[in-house]
């Protein structure tokens, strides 16, 4: 060993920030603690049943079989155009207008390969999915980070950007409706971001994995927009749609050069998606639209009784449009992942750190920029239901008391204490006033004693929090 070096550019990427926060928890989980994951966005609800008998048929018809080749399976496509078609108004080229995907992730992480050379520049959103900045890198380009403010919408502008960057702009990222941030994008917007990528000669990019959680606000495709194709592309993702996370199942649409150019690069490297996943994407996509809009209402039925019972206990986050994340500043004076690791582990609630959205722990193409990134926290509401009436009570171990038990975690001098950030989320729809008022507190304000780590094992939590873990610190900012 040793011999192997890796790259240089591997050397850009922080580590993946999911794939952290998940070690820690499968320790705890291990250690036998009663875990609530409001971290990574995957739906606990199963795929549609449809959607699974039409993969159990065609995964036994040995034409599915054979490499998927021909960059999708033309009755797929034609599939998809329809959709679009029934679902946005925007008829498609089903051979050159389409590209199925491995999933959006895969489209977007291969899509600066095929567009980019080094030293082009992507635009991205901060805060933003990590893997924007990320597939810039892998493809020998730079990050220019355009700031997110709350006050306009989480809609980025144009107008700061000096003439430099907008000469070597080649890619530009947007991700309505948005994760972390829950915003949602009008059309407006997306004429303006239209007609600032043909003033400039950039490729848009509209991740639209979210397109179909919205609760309030405007359903809208960017390439609704006159003029969008010349120089737009959207992807979408059957993995929160139709509960297909594991699937991995996407397609991008639009302009067909950019596609092209997407595709010669997945024919070097993957040979498309499993043919028989594509029939079940068929299936998926001729559901009645009242199949999505249910899982819409589930969904608004759990952000209603997180935001609400966090409102209730003084946390007043944002109630988001779309999505089903809540992007909420953190009520003390921590950081975001120590904030996070505190949840996790005095309330083994999971997380997910702002941080990780944002410039601070990037590489070196980002650095700085990242203080109004500090005091976020992103929460999935995806968390399980009462499953068969019960709730979940997991498994604790003989020696220690799960956080779901009364009192445990009651700590006088916290001042304020947000009772079951995880319950309200956990118990969803089924949550009631006097269960949620017995259950114990999370902290959300620390004194100054209480967050040096020594604190972290003294007093009596250490004897009910043995477990050693804590989110590593992401790579230093220097
Ligand atoms: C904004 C955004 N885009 C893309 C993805 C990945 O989607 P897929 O499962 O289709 O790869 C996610 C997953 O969480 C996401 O949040």
């Amino acid at each position: 060993m040793g011999r192997i070096r890796r790259s240089e550019r591997l050397g850009k990427l922080p580590p993946y920030l999911f794939v952290e926060i998940d070690r820690v928890k499968n320790e705890l989980v291990e250690s036998g603690a009663d875990i609530v994951d409001l971290g990574i966005g995957d739906p606990d609800l199963p795929t549609f049943p449809e959607i699974v008998s039409a993969l159990r048929e065609s995964c036994t018809d040995p034409a599915t079989h054979r490499y998927p080749l021909q960059r999708g399976d033309p009755s797929f496509k034609r599939a998809i155009a329809r959709w679009y078609e029934a679902r946005y108004g925007v008829a498609l080229d089903p051979e050159r207008e389409i590209l199925p995907l491995i999933g959006t992730k895969e489209g977007i992480g291969h899509l600066p390969l095929a567009v980019m050379n080094p030293g082009d520049l992507s635009l991205i959103p901060d805060p933003a999915f990590p893997i924007y900045p990320a597939a810039t890198w892998l493809a020998d380009g730079e990050v220019r980070l355009i700031k997110l403010s709350e006050q306009e919408g989480f809609l980025p502008s144009f107008t700061g950007l000096i003439p430099r960057d907008l000469d070597r702009a080649k890619l530009l990222f947007l991700n309505y409706p948005n994760n972390p941030t829950g915003a949602v994008a009008n059309e407006a917007f997306f004429k303006t971001a239209v007609d600032f990528a043909r003033e400039h000669g950039i490729l848009v990019l509209n991740d639209a994995a979210y397109s179909e959680v919205i609760y309030e606000g405007p359903r809208v495709s960017l390439l609704q927009i006159d003029g969008a194709k010349d120089v737009g592309i959207e992807f979408h993702s059957f993995s929160k749609t139709f509960n297909m996370t594991g699937w991995r199942l996407g397609f991008a649409v639009g302009n067909p050069e950019a596609l092209e150019a997407l595709a010669t690069v997945k024919d070097n490297v993957d040979s498309c998606v499993f043919t028989a996943i594509q029939r079940a994407g068929e299936a998926a996509l001729a559901l009645p639209d009242e199949r999505l809009e249910e899982l819409v209402e589930t969904y608004r039925r759990r952000r209603d009784v997180l935001v609400d019972g966090l409102h209730k206990v003084g946390w007043n986050v944002p109630r988001p449009h779309a999505t089903f994340y809540i992007w909420a500043r953190i009520p003390t004076a921590e950081r975001s992942q120590e904030f996070c690791a505190r949840l996790l582990r005095d309330g083994h609630v999971v997380t997910t750190p702002g941080v990780g959205f944002g410039a601070a722990g990037r590489g070196p193409n980002c650095r700085g920029g990242c203080e109004n990134q500090r005091n976020a926290v992103g929460f999935r509401r995806g968390v399980p239901e009462r499953r068969g009436g019960q709730a979940r009570t997991g498994a604790p171990s003989r020696r220690r008391p799960t956080c779901h038990e009364p009192g445990v975690w009651t700590m006088a001098e916290y001042r304020i204490s947000l009772e079951n950030i995880s319950l309200y989320g956990y118990h969803g729809a089924s949550a009631n006033e006097r269960e949620l008022g017995q259950r114990t507190s999370v902290s959300t304000d620390i004194t100054a004693r209480q967050r040096t780590s020594a604190s972290w094992g003294s007093g009596s939590r250490s004897t009910l929090m043995s477990s050693p873990t804590s989110l590593r610190p992401s790579r230093p900012t220097t």
